[in-house]
């Protein structure tokens, strides 16, 4: 892959227009985009991270006006959602159109879509629609099983070998969360939080006037964490627990590093702690440290999402995986 400045949009979006994929910045984790109404491109996102195709993509949009191109029979609160948190880290399910490629939705009579706040993929957004193009369909840039990207260097790690020089890495920093997007169902009069994220469904509930009991979770769609290997990095992840000799620890600042432990983060608060999150699994892989201890603060906003992210690390670990789970992940 190229790495590439965000200054040359139009290089970028010619990039998307001819069919290749970019990799690109969010304000949660980097995307892997290809152009929405390209099928042949899409393809190329789910070989370069060895996905299987019953994992639905998020379209990405510059204009909320899009979401009449991408879906149909659109409840009202879907638009006050909108109004709220676009651009924003929320991402909303609703009933598909006949544009949408089966390999998108998986086939299913839905769509997931959002705006993304990130300045470098609204400037890119807006200038692909402006030359055509109706969205960018972008999974978490990482192969298939793995922590996802939240740094250039890690795409650039990543999936380099796997994809030529014609496909683009936007260099744009570190994004803003470090945490994949919210995704809120929005088919059914009660939405419901698919994956807990940046935004809290508290938040989401308490703006939309909603009694929490009412909500409820819907095992039955496709969705993020449905299978076992999500956001695995290869070492062992546990969370809460004290750290031993040979741990390696994320934990806040004023949490003293005990004897024979390597720091890997040492974040002021949970935004920091999300933002350095999987960037610090990363650096506990490379250390071969013996586990990766997490301790999580309470009380804030991220935490469930912090929360969600650390379990399915700790959950799935499995001594025996070379760190590549073709069977499951994301
Ligand atoms: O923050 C994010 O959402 C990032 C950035 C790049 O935008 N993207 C991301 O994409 O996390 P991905 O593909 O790694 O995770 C999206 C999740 C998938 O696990 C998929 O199952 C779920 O969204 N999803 C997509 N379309 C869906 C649909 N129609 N119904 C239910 N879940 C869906
Ligand atoms: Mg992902």
């Amino acid at each position: 892959m190229k790495l590439i400045s965000p200054t040359e949009v139009e290089v970028i979006v010619k990039t998307l227009l001819n069919g290749c994929l970019v990799a690109f910045p969010t304000e949660t984790v980097y995307g892997l985009g290809a152009d929405a109404d390209n099928e042949e491109a899409i393809n190329k996102i789910f070989s370069a991270k060895n996905r299987p195709v019953d994992h639905p993509l998020i379209v990405h949009v510059s204009d909320s006006r899009k979401i009449e191109y991408w879906g149909k029979k659109i409840l009202p609160y879907v638009y006050k959602l909108i109004n709220e948190f676009w651009p924003g880290p929320l991402t909303l399910i609703i009933n598909s159109s006949n544009y949408v490629k089966p390999l998108i939705n998986a086939n299913q009579d839905s769509v997931a879509i959002r705006m993304p706040s990130n300045l470098i993929a609204k400037t890119i957004l807006n200038e692909f629609e402006n030359n055509g193009g109706n969205g960018v369909v972008a999974p978490s840039a990482n192969l298939f099983g793995k922590v996802s990207t939240t740094t250039a260097t890690s795409v650039y790690e990543e999936l380099n070998d796997r994809l030529d020089d014609s496909h683009l890495i936007v260099d744009g920093g570190s994004c803003e969360f470090g945490l994949e997007s919210t995704i809120l169902d929005c088919r059914t009069e009660m939405p419901r939080v698919l994956r807990p994220g940046p935004i809290s469904e508290k938040r989401i509930l308490r703006f939309l006037g909603l009694d929490e009991v009412g909500i409820l979770r819907n095992d039955f769609v496709k969705y993020s964490g449905m299978h076992a290997k999500h956001y695995s990095p290869t070492v062992k992840v546990v969370f809460n627990e004290n750290p031993t000799a040979g741990d390696g620890l994320i934990a806040l600042r004023d949490y003293k590093t005990p004897q024979g432990v390597q720091r890997i983060s040492a974040p002021v608060d949970s935004k920091m702690l999300a933002h350095e999150l999987y960037e610090a699994f990363r650096r506990g892989d490379k250390l071969g440290v013996k586990r990766i201890v997490v301790l999580i603060p309470n009380g804030t906003e991220l935490e469930v999402a912090i929360m969600d992210r650390v379990k399915r690390a700790a959950d799935n670990y499995n001594p025996q995986d070379n760190g590549l789970n073709l069977e499951s992940g994301i």
